[in-house]
């Protein structure tokens, strides 16, 4: 095969065609955003509908594909010395409840179509190259993010990641034995030399400011609990309010009190969001009886971070307090500021300024896969712009497919970089 990596390029309608066809597995009709979405919650037989078209693709493609004990999925690529460590690209298919095209699907179809690239170009790599597919990263089925990466990194082990279950007490475990994922490698596995990711923005800083790619230098820290309050269901007409015990109101005071802990400017860059509230009974007519609550809070900074969560406690023991309610406060997911490896940024920096393209470089407020796999090695991520205000985690969420191209072209010069191409040493 002759070698002709000056005249390699990423085929734009070949990856937008596949993040297209994708897109419609789990497509439902979001009447709120009034266009087509995404629904492949973790482990449901959609998310296991969009592998096994990925898979497909990855077989076609010649890769060999196995998985481990978490269903993280690892497609390889042989290198010309293939006991090296591999140079891995990937992401996720699990998409939120309202998800779009591109959150996740991007990094694992710009990974095949790296691998598309280089034997088109019949590039072979010193190292192997690796897509992978990480198990459950959007954390909304089974309220913790970055799952897979964190069993795959070694930082939630698997036996108690078996154990999280869905509000309808369904598993992780037996999701993962019903799919027959469970009989896979044993996890953590073998480490990789680098770890890169590409993914959509899902923000809106580098459409306002006309940037091709990000450099992604960092994750922010994340905290995620879940509250709950329990008081007394009873009648709303008749209940004088000194002899209420209002679950609903003390969720709804810790709400106010997190929009005014991020107002006040004392956790620096913090933002606290409280996604999910669900009351018993949920009636009119009814003082609500228990109420529970998520908080998902995110900042750059550890300092704050941990402030910030002292003052969510004390705002949590006052609502209780003056809702005359009982209160009991569970983390769900937290993982401290994550910074990528100085080198892996230099390396994406100079592959887009060698190919033209123009970056800048940023920190992501969204949780990322690589951010796991950063305690295991060099890792890195680029960014692509997103539009509407980097709208994402919403139907609506969109690239376009020269942005898409954009940043799996600086990726795949980056990835021989890094897997070594004999012509590039
Ligand atoms: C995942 O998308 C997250 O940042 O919550
Ligand atoms: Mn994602
Ligand atoms: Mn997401």
């Amino acid at each position: 095969m002759t070698n002709s990596l000056d005249t390699m390029g990423v085929d734009r309608d070949r990856l937008w065609s596949t993040i297209e066809e994708l897109g419609r597995v789990g497509a439902y009709e979001d009447e709120n955003a009034g266009t087509t979405g995404v629904r492949r919650l973790a482990l449901t037989d959609e998310d296991m509908a969009g592998r096994r078209l990925v898979l497909g693709w990855f077989e076609a493609a010649g890769l060999s594909v196995r998985h481990d004990r978490m269903g993280n999925v690892y497609a390889r690529r042989a290198g010309l010395d293939d006991g090296l460590a591999p140079v891995r690209v990937g992401s996720h298919l699990d998409t939120v409840n309202t998800g779009g095209r591109f959150d996740g699907a991007l990094g694992v179809l710009g990974g095949l179509e790296i691998v598309r690239c280089l034997d088109d170009a019949g590039i072979q790599t010193q190292r192997p190259v690796e897509v992978v597919v990480f198990t459950d990263e959007e954390g909304v089925r089974f309220e913790t993010v970055t799952l897979g990466s964190a069993v795959a990194s070694g930082r939630i082990p698997l036996e108690r990641a078996r154990k999280l279950a869905d509000p309808q007490g369904v598993t992780v475990g037996s999701e993962l034995d019903r799919h027959g994922l469970s009989d896979g490698d044993p996890v953590p596995g073998p480490e990789p030399y680098a770890y890169l990711e590409c993914h959509i923005e899902q923000g809106p800083v580098l459409a306002r400011e006309d940037v091709q790619v990000g450099v992604v230098t960092g994750i922010f820290a994340i905290t995620w609990k879940e509250i709950v309050f329990t008081g007394v269901s009873a009648h709303a007409g008749t209940t004088p309010y000194e002899l209420r015990h209002n679950a609903g109101l003390a969720a709804a005071l810790v709400t106010v009190a997190l929009h005014e802990m991020v107002s006040s400017g004392r956790y620096g860059d913090m933002r606290a969001t409280a996604g999910r509230v669900e009351q018993y009974p949920n009636a009119t007519n009814v003082v609500p009886g228990s109420a529970l609550m998520t908080v998902d809070m995110r900042c750059s900074d550890a300092a704050h971070m941990a402030a910030a969560q002292e003052a969510l406690d004390a705002a949590v023991r006052r609502a209780a307090e003056e809702a005359k309610v009982e209160a009991s406060v569970r983390i769900t997911a937290q993982s401290p500021p994550v910074e990528f490896d100085p080198e892996v940024c230099t390396a994406l920096a100079k592959s887009a300024s060698n190919l033209g393209i123009s970056s800048r470089e940023m920190v992501s407020g969204a949780a990322h896969d690589a951010g796991e796999m950063a305690a295991l090695g060099p890792a890195g991520m680029v960014f692509v712009p997103g539009l509407q205000d980097g709208i994402s985690h919403n139907p609506q969420e969109y690239s376009t497919p020269e942005a898409c191209a954009d940043g799996i072209t600086v990726m795949l010069r980056a990835v021989c970089e890094l897997a070594g191409v004999p012509a590039l040493q």
